[in-house]
Formats: C-alpha cells, sequence, structure tokens
C-alpha cells in the first residue's frame, strides 16, 4: 500500500460537521466561516482572521491590502512554493528573492540584511514588503526580520502555510507580533485541513477590512464605506476590484472540527519526528534542526543526503523509495529556476544555498495517521537504498 509524504486525517465528526451544512440554508456566507475564522484567532492570538479559498488567495489579497502594486518590489525565499512568489506578480509588482541559511532552510536574515544594504548604498529599490515563509512548521527569526523592517521601512507578511499550530519564542505563530499579516494553508496535505482554504490573521483592522473586501468582488454593505447614503437594505457598494476567493461554509465547518484537534495534530507531527530522528541518526543523512527558542509546525520531515558519502545519487534514492510505493517529495524545487521566472531574468545559480538545498532535499512520510509500521517500512527502505 501507498504511504503518501502527508495525508488529511478525517473523523466521523468532521463528516458529520459537514453534513450538518449540507442539510442547512447555507452551504456559503453562512454562519461557519466567522466560527471558523474564531478559531483561528483564538488559536494565534490575532484579532482579525479572514478565510479565503486558498493561501495563494489569502497571499494575493494580503499584498492588495499591503497596496503592493505596479512600481513596488517584494522579496521572498526562492525555497518555497511558487505561490509565495507569484501573489506579487498578480499584483504587477516586481519579485525578488533572498538565499535560505543553510541549517535552517528559511530566508537567511543576515543575507537580507546585506541585500538591503546592497540596495540602498547602489541606490536600488527597496522592498515594500518581504515574505519569509515558515518552511516545514519552523518559524523563521522573525525578530531579526522585524528589526530590519523597522529600519528599512518594509512590510511583513508570514508564509504560514506550513506552520498552524507552531509557537515562535513562546507566541503562537500567526499573532502578528513580528509581522503585518500572516497566511495559512488548509490544503489536504497541511497540518489542518478544509480540503482548499487559507485565512489571513492581522492585528490591524484596517487590513483585515481591506482584505475582506478583495475576498469578494471589492463589495461593501458598510454604510460607512459607501460614497453615498445606502439605497435600501438591498444595497451594496463596490469600492475597490475584488474577486471571488470565499470560502465555503462546507470547507469552514470542516475546518472548525479539526481545529479542535490542532494541537494534537501537531504534537503527533512532533512524536513521529523524534521518532525520526533517532531512527535516521546513523545514515548518512542530515536530519532537520530544530530551533531552540520555537516550536514547529512539523509540516514536513526533511532529509538531507550526504551525497558525498554515498555511492546512489538524489534521484536514484528517490526512484528507489517511490518504487516501493513510499510517497517521498521535494520541497521545493527553487521558485527563480522554474522557466517562468527564467524568463523573468532569473538565471541558476543566483540563490546557491537554495539551490545546493534542492539537490540533496527529499521529504519523507509524516502525517497525523502515520503509524509506527509505516514509518518503519520508511526507514528500512532508506537503510537499504542508502547502504
Ligand atoms: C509555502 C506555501 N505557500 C503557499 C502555498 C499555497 O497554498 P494553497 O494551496 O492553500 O493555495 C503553499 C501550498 O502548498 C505553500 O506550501
Amino acid at each position: 500500500m501507498q504511504i503518501p509524504y502527508g495525508k488529511q486525517d478525517i473523523t466521523e465528526g468532521d463528516l458529520s460537521a459537514v453534513l450538518d451544512v449540507l442539510k442547512s440554508a447555507n452551504l456559503t456566507q453562512g454562519p461557519q466561516i466567522p466560527k471558523f475564522e474564531n478559531c483561528i484567532k483564538q488559536a494565534t492570538n490575532s484579532n482579525y482572521a479572514v478565510a479565503m479559498n486558498s493561501a495563494t488567495s489569502a497571499l494575493h489579497a494580503a499584498c492588495l491590502a499591503l497596496g503592493v502594486g505596479k512600481g513596488d518590489v517584494v522579496w521572498t525565499t526562492p525555497l518555497t512554493f511558487v505561490a509565495s512568489a507569484n501573489c506579487v506578480l498578480y499584483c504587477g509588482a516586481t519579485i525578488d528573492f533572498v538565499d535560505i541559511d543553510k541549517d535552517s532552510y528559511n530566508l537567511s536574515p543576515s543575507l537580507l540584511e546585506a541585500k538591503l544594504r546592497d540596495a540602498r548604498s547602489k541606490g536600488l529599490s527597496l522592498p515594500k514588503v518581504v515574505i519569509p515563509v515558515h518552511l516545514s512548521g519552523q518559524p523563521c527569526e522573525m525578530e531579526k526580520i522585524h528589526a530590519l523592517a523597522k529600519e528599512y521601512e518594509f512590510k511583513i507578511i508570514e508564509d504560514a502555510s506550513h506552520a498552524i499550530g507552531g509557537r515562535y519564542k513562546n507566541q503562537p505563530i500567526g499573532n502578528c507580533e513580528y509581522s503585518d499579516i500572516t497566511v495559512f494553508s488548509f490544503h489536504p496535505v497541511k497540518i489542518v485541513t478544509t480540503g482548499e482554504g487559507g485565512v489571513a490573521t492581522t492585528n490591524d483592522k484596517l487590513l483585515a477590512q481591506r482584505m475582506g473586501l478583495f475576498r469578494s468582488h471589492g463589495i461593501t454593505r458598510d454604510p460607512s464605506l459607501m460614497t453615498e447614503p445606502t439605497h435600501g437594505d438591498w444595497y451594496y457598494q463596490q469600492i475597490e476590484l475584488g474577486f471571488n476567493y470565499r470560502m465555503t461554509d462546507i470547507q469552514a465547518a470542516l475546518g472548525v472540527s479539526q481545529m479542535d484537534r490542532l494541537h494534537d495534530f501537531v504534537a503527533k507531527r512532533h512524536a513521529l519526528a523524534n521518532r525520526y530522528d533517532d531512527l535516521l541518526e546513523d545514515l548518512p543523512l542530515v536530519l532537520p534542526k530544530q530551533s531552540p527558542d520555537s516550536y514547529s509546525g512539523r509540516h514536513l520531515y526533511v532529509i538531507k543526503l550526504r551525497s558525498e558519502d554515498l555511492q546512489v545519487s538524489h534521484a536514484q534514492v528517490f526512484d528507489y523509495l517511490r518504487q516501493r510505493s513510499i510517497g517521498v517529495n521535494v520541497h521545493y524545487i527553487p521558485v527563480h529556476t522554474q522557466p517562468y521566472y527564467q524568463a523573468l531574468g532569473f538565471r541558476c545559480g543566483m540563490y546557491p544555498n537554495a539551490e545546493a538545498h534542492y539537490e540533496r532535499a527529499m521529504s519523507i512520510p509524516l502525517f497525523y495517521g502515520l503509524t509506527l509500521e509505516q514509518q518503519d517500512t520508511v526507514v528500512e527502505t532508506l537503510r537499504a537504498v542508502l547502504k
């Protein structure tokens, strides 16, 4: 049987929560959305949460809410899913990248500082927004990035697609202490799922209001935002060019039900990851390091091959595991190496840490329902191919 690298956990409780919505009057724009948003606010200690149909939509709405547009520059890490960078291009702005730290695999604060200093000294554009990504759920060094944001006057969107339930300096990811907006994904391979879905959290009322507008066509029913007195109860105004980025109540109900198990989900991932740490210790691998001041969401367990000690290549190890029904994956193909980004002028070799990571990294199965037996199979198969 196939052991996937990630998989949702669905209980009878989840099923009945979804069924209840299907039997109700509102499949969308009903009471489950604010309920789910409240769950996220509580879990993250944030003041506002705006649910959308994906993290991609939430990243786009977050950029728009911060005023990103033509002529602006936004920086992110090259070692991420393309959505962290695409959201900037959707706004007509320019994307650029800051290479990763070799140990945490996250955007490097020291390389960020060097790039900012260099840009300022040469009179080049400074970023309007920086998007650090908490890769695998491991929080970025937000305190340092935030200090740079103050000095260089940029805004911060945390891409926490992998990090719900994680903590940084003992505070929940998503509380926006060191950022303007935090975005989570609820795709089925993530820690908590709504099928497809995303949420943006913020402590800024205006940003929440603007993201709410972009989520729903730029339309408001709030008289205080209208240009003239309401014509009646039916009346609404379109005051921005928005989208249909709404989450359905079916999805939100699943999210509400799943959020009850958030701590359990993350704790189990930690237990499995710790077990991998013990079982893989003697193999020619670099295992994921955990930073002492944070608690990862543990979305992914990424091993890196010590290629210099191995007779087999990255691709051979990958194929060996896949042929034996172990659903390994690679996170990520550096964004700047994608043909679309190459056509924008990016070149291989520009972000060597991310590129070196890509050549050796592999995500092995890690999800709530992974059994110890399945985990042993993954370890034994890896041992067999690496020996
Ligand atoms: C780091 C990161 N950002 C953004 C996204 C986009 O999330 P979604 O699939 O919810 O749009 C993903 C999804 O894989 C991701 O891994």
